[in-house]
């Protein structure tokens, strides 16, 4: 049965970096209590006006490509995993064709928006493509800007400080060789949390409220002299138009979702977590990654971590994680490598290939 493989990875993130300390400048926090908490040392954040979400992804993307041994005009599908698009629309995955120069072949592109679990759905949407035959090159790319709607007074430092821009990408083709490539994808959501990990604006809700959400009650209005805008005075006053994060509720339910669905991965083919070679979790805070290699029994030297240099890139974690891995030389033929993320929404997935 045709598997989907990965052919080519590539990542790439801003070359601007921004140290704890350098956010000293902006709000009251200090380097200690981030890396205590977080294990950040630093992050990139784009030059404005220099690089958007879809720019830094066609950097990624051209690595990817060439490693994959094919040409930009090759590719059939984009699928586009980002929470932060050029545009609140059109999605980030049209200009990312325009960007790679292959507009006129007119290729079919989507988007993806699920948050820090953006590329696991990604990969597993465009393996069913490969699956059924219907693409030979797909596209797969995790990129954001973030540093662009981050509250950077002391009123927002709970979150700002966690986030970062970059990008990572992957070109999947068709494999026939028995027992290779993705062997699986599980994904799952959980609607009922998703004012938990959320940015409010812009959007549709127009102060939509419900008791039960226990949202900021600066975000309950409907008041119709703010005009029909999807943002408007009283949501910048109310930082509606940055992320929000209940960080204690956040932890508790990645570290159950993190095992869970690993585990749930790995028991749909019949592998066991000791089978795993690499473990590449989304680099949502260094200690959630601790503590999920831990609960799972998977061995320190064969988790990655980067968060330390590139903060949280939500969807692009993984990518540029999995890049970075493979420059080092540390996915190698044959190899069993876990994938898996939990993030907004809630939702949460797992990948696992055999390389
Ligand atoms: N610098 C200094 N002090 C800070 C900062 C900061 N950047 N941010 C918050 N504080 C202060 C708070 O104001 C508070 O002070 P107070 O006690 O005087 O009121 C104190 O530190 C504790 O704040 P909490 O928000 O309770 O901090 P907590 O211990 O919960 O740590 C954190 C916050 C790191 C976010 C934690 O909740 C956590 O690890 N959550 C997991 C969620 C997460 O990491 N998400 C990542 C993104 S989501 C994803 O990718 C899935």
């Amino acid at each position: 049965m045709t598997k989907a493989k990965i052919a080519g990875v590539g990542f790439h993130v801003p070359e601007n970096i921004i140290t704890n300390d350098d956010l000293t400048q902006y709000m009251d926090t200090n380097d200690a209590w981030i890396q205590e908490r977080t294990g950040i040392k630093e992050r990139r954040w784009v030059t404005r006006g220099k690089d958007t979400t879809a720019t830094l992804a066609a950097k990624a993307s051209r690595i990817a490509i060439e490693r994959a041994g094919i040409e930009a005009k090759e590719i059939d599908f984009i699928v586009f995993a980002t929470l932060s698009a050029d545009y609140y629309f059109p999605g980030a995955g049209v200009i990312l064709q325009r960007e790679l120069g292959i507009a006129d072949t007119e290729i079919g592109a989507i988007d993806i928006k699920n948050q820090c679990t953006g590329f696991i759905y990604a990969l597993s949407v465009a393996s069913q493509y490969i699956e059924t035959g219907m693409y030979k090159n797909v596209l797969v790319v995790g990129a954001e800007v973030q540093s662009m709607a981050l509250d950077l007074s002391t009123r927002g430092r709970g979150i700002a400080v966690i986030f970062g821009d970059g990008a990572g990408a992957v070109v999947l083709q068709p494999t026939e060789e028995k027992g290779k490539g993705i062997l699986t994808t599980k994904l799952h959501a959980d609607g009922r949390y998703a004012e938990k990990l959320i940015m409010p604006v812009p959007g549709s809700h127009g102060g939509y409220h419900n008791d039960a959400l226990e949202t900021p009650s600066d975000w309950n209005f409907s008041d119709e002299k703010w005009g029909n805008s999807f943002v408007n005075e009283h949501m910048l006053k109310n930082a509606m138009v940055f992320p929000y994060m209940d960080g204690q509720h956040v932890f508790k339910m990645a570290v159950t979702k993190f095992p869970e669905v690993t585990k749930e991965a790995l028991d749909a083919v019949h592998l066991k977590v000791s089978d795993i070679d690499l473990f590449i979790p989304h680099q949502a805070n260094l200690r959630i990654s601790q503590f999920v290699a831990k609960r799972l029994g998977i061995p320190l030297e064969k988790v990655v971590n980067n968060i330390q240099k590139y903060g949280n890139t939500t969807a692009a974690s993984i990518p540029i994680a999995l890049a970075e891995a493979w420059e080092a030389g540390r996915v190698k033929e044959g190899d069993l490598v876990c994938m898996t993320a939990f993030g907004s929404g809630f939702t949460w997935g797992s990948a696992l290939v055999r390389w």
